[in-house]
């Protein structure tokens, strides 16, 4: 006899506007199976929880693809170190500063990343919880009238403005460096193919253009100010083991402040993205 075995997604609403927890095994998200359902479900609530799961590396570069595949981090590999210890990533300690303010990962890129993943390796001893805002949510309610203002508006992304946050006063040759990365121009409002709107926001958002300095970082501000607040806001504290995945393309994150010496370490994989900005 064979028997086919449907498995189920098993999963509880953390708020009515974002986060999901997940609570099947390690084995049936292992399985494969629930790829489907979980890439629908990280679409409608934008953060998806994984209490204490415990991934190893492997396990969670498998679970990646298995949705929708990994992409390359800089220099190649599948998981990536997050961490402020020099010792532990030393070439991404300055573009970890920038992850404490709000952002989106790559809108330098014409096709942002889909998602990511991150495991709790290494406990901090205060802060460090990691927030979520989904813009999608935001967006839909904002006041009609607002969402045809902003409907067309175009921004310029750097990563240097990004930079700026934490190390307000840079050397000429460092703010050239940073400058060297180039800058990016991106619609305001992310018109996605399942006609669905989101947010293009956060710390790389320099100017909009053709508006008056004050006016475009009203509107930025502004716009992040709305997107950031309840109900659309999720803090995640961490416990070991937990594993959150967030859909990049309709949220905004950041890590809150930590003792950059406490050895807080996050494993991350990301996913290919599948749809430009633009
Ligand atoms: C990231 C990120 C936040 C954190 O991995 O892209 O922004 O809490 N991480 O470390
Ligand atoms: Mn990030």
């Amino acid at each position: 006899m064979t028997a086919t075995l449907m498995t189920r997604l098993v999963h509880e609403q953390i708020k009515p506007k974002i986060g999901s927890r997940i609570l099947n095994s390690k084995e049936e998200l292992l399985s494969g199976g629930l790829s489907a359902q979980l890439n629908e479900l990280l679409e409608q609530r934008g953060v998806l929880v994984f209490p204490e799961i415990g991934f190893t590396d492997e396990e969670q570069v498998s679970f990646t693809n298995a949705l929708g595949g990994t992409a390359k981090e800089m220099r190649g590999e599948d998981v990536f170190k997050i961490s402020l210890d020099k010792r532990v990533n030393r070439e991404a300690v300055e573009y970890l500063k920038g992850s404490l303010y709000w952002h989106i990962d790559g809108t330098m890129n014409a096709v942002p990343i889909r998602a990511s993943i991150l495991s709790s390796k290494v406990l901090p001893t205060w802060g460090g919880n990691t927030e979520f805002a989904n813009t999608y949510a935001a967006y839909e309610d904002l006041p009609e009238a607002k969402k045809r203002e902003i409907e067309d508006l175009r921004v310029v992304h750097a990563m240097w403005v990004s930079q700026l946050y934490h190390t307000p006063e840079p050397s000429l040759a460092q703010l050239e460096d940073w400058m060297a990365r180039g800058e990016a121009i991106q619609p305001l409002v992310w018109k996605h193919k399942s006609g669905r709107k989101s947010l293009a926001l956060g710390n790389t958002a320099e100017r909009v253009i053709g508006l008056e300095p004050m006016e475009s970082a009203k509107i930025l501000h502004g716009l992040r100010d709305w997107a950031t607040r309840e109900p659309y806001r999720y803090a995640h504290e961490w416990k070991l083991g937990d594993a959150v995945m967030w859909d990049n393309t309709g949220s905004l994150h950041r890590a809150m402040p930590y003792d950059p010496d406490c050895g807080r370490l996050l494993h991350r994989t990301i996913m290919r993205g599948t749809e430009a900005l633009n």
